[in-house]
């Protein structure tokens, strides 16, 4: 593959956008499959999928149309008017979870999915308590924002978090008894930490939170933002692991780009929740449910969770190579374990034509490419690490 020089953002983004994003030195103009082209015509591999987001690639034809149809028809009506392609949305994604028994509450984002199932937790329990695990994302808002590791120190913002928030170290299923008690609302976790570095958490240490939770009365909540909808191979970690939370949120690749979330919960919760007690203007608008069943139909159609697992376990067997000392994660979220800076494999990979991302690991590098990854696109990222110092 010819190399792909680095190149600058060509619009004065300073002068426009809030300066609060670091940029890759590249400027992406189309895009198709798994290939991204740049503002100079140079195509790049995108095993990063912005930030996990594009599951079935860029262009699919049936998520387009299925996109351009619903424009047509309706493109928006608010949750006070009953909509047949959200409730098919609904129906659909509680089917692809294999929660036969679960309720959806559609909104825009994973934070915001994240904030409503606290909420719920907090109120149903009226206890003011909530455990996160060390390491773990969940968003950028103010209950979100609380359960994420760090987040305190370095741009939290707010003066105090709307409840008492404890951590706990991952995998320690010891510390748990101390942890969750009969004051805990709330267990948040991501089953499979992406953000952190692509740490499945696994299944002995999540059915030791199911069972402490089941014993105090606290709710499970599954983050599954960045490891659901597929990513793992599995249609959720949930389901991976066989372990079946109270709460499970999701986002990113539900709607492949059309910005969209959606809470599971279970039918027994939700008979707990007054009518406008949650509440959202955009969530569940007609073009996001369109974008989630046209995405599920991908899913089922394509055979793309076979896709991902043999994808994710040809990963593993093969790019053990140049930099890469170790490899983590399930299927699709993978984490490249370096011998150098991520960030400098990063950007050398760049140069070679192929997107990666970081973590919060500095020694680990993210990979979240799309489903419809192929094999020759595995042999490409393989063929450039090689090409790599160790
Ligand atoms: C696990 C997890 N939870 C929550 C979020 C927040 O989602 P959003 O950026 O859609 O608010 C993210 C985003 O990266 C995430 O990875």
């Amino acid at each position: 593959m010819p190399p792909v020089p680095a190149v600058s953002v060509s619009a004065p983004a300073a002068e426009y956008l809030a300066p609060v994003f670091a940029h890759y030195p590249l400027e992406v103009a189309s895009a198709q499959g798994v290939w991204l082209t740049n503002s100079r015509g140079e195509r790049v591999l995108d095993l990063y999928g912005g930030h996990a987001v594009a599951a079935l690639g860029y262009a699919h034809p049936a998520w387009t149309a299925a996109l351009a149809r619903q424009a047509q028809h309706c493109q928006f009506q608010s949750n006070a008017v009953a909509m047949a392609v959200r409730v098919r949305a609904a129906e659909r994604l509680i089917h692809f979870a294999r929660l036969p028994d679960a309720r959806v509450f559609l909104v825009n984002s994973g934070a915001e999915a994240n904030e409503n199932a606290l909420k719920i937790a907090l109120r149903t329990t009226a206890r003011r308590h909530v455990v996160a695990i060390e390491g773990g994302f969940h968003g950028r808002t103010a209950a979100a924002g609380a359960v994420t590791w760090g987040a305190q120190a370095k741009w939290y913002g707010f003066p105090r978090a709307p409840f008492n928030v404890s951590f706990l170290p991952r995998g320690d299923a010891r510390g748990i008894r101390a942890k969750v008690t009969r004051r805990t609302a709330a267990v948040i976790v991501e089953p499979v930490q992406g953000l952190a570095g692509a740490v499945d958490l696994g299944a002995d240490f999540l059915a030791a939170l199911r069972r402490r939770c089941d014993e105090v009365g606290a709710l499970l909540v599954f983050d599954e933002v960045q490891c659901g909808m597929g990513r793992t191979g599995q249609p959720f970690a949930a389901n991976l692991h066989g372990v079946v939370p109270d709460l499970l949120t999701t986002a990113k690749a539900l709607g492949n780009g059309f910005p969209c979330a959606a809470l599971l919960m279970s039918s027994q919760l939700s008979a707990q929740l007054p009518v406008e007690s949650l509440g959202t203007t955009f969530g569940g608008g007609p073009m996001a449910c369109a974008a989630i069943e046209a995405v599920l139909d991908a899913i089922e159609a394509e055979k793309l969770l076979e896709r991902v697992r043999r994808l994710g376990a040809l990963i593993r067997a093969s790019c053990r190579v140049g930099p890469v000392c170790a490899i983590q994660g399930a299927g699709l979220l993978v984490g490249l374990r370096t011998t150098r800076p991520a960030k400098e494999v990063q950007a050398q990979l760049l140069e070679c034509g192929i997107l990666t991302g970081t973590s919060s690991d500095p020694q680990v590098l993210r990979l979240l490419p799309p489903f419809v990854l192929e094999d020759e696109h595995v042999e490409l990222l393989r063929d450039a690490l090689r090409e790599l110092p160790a």
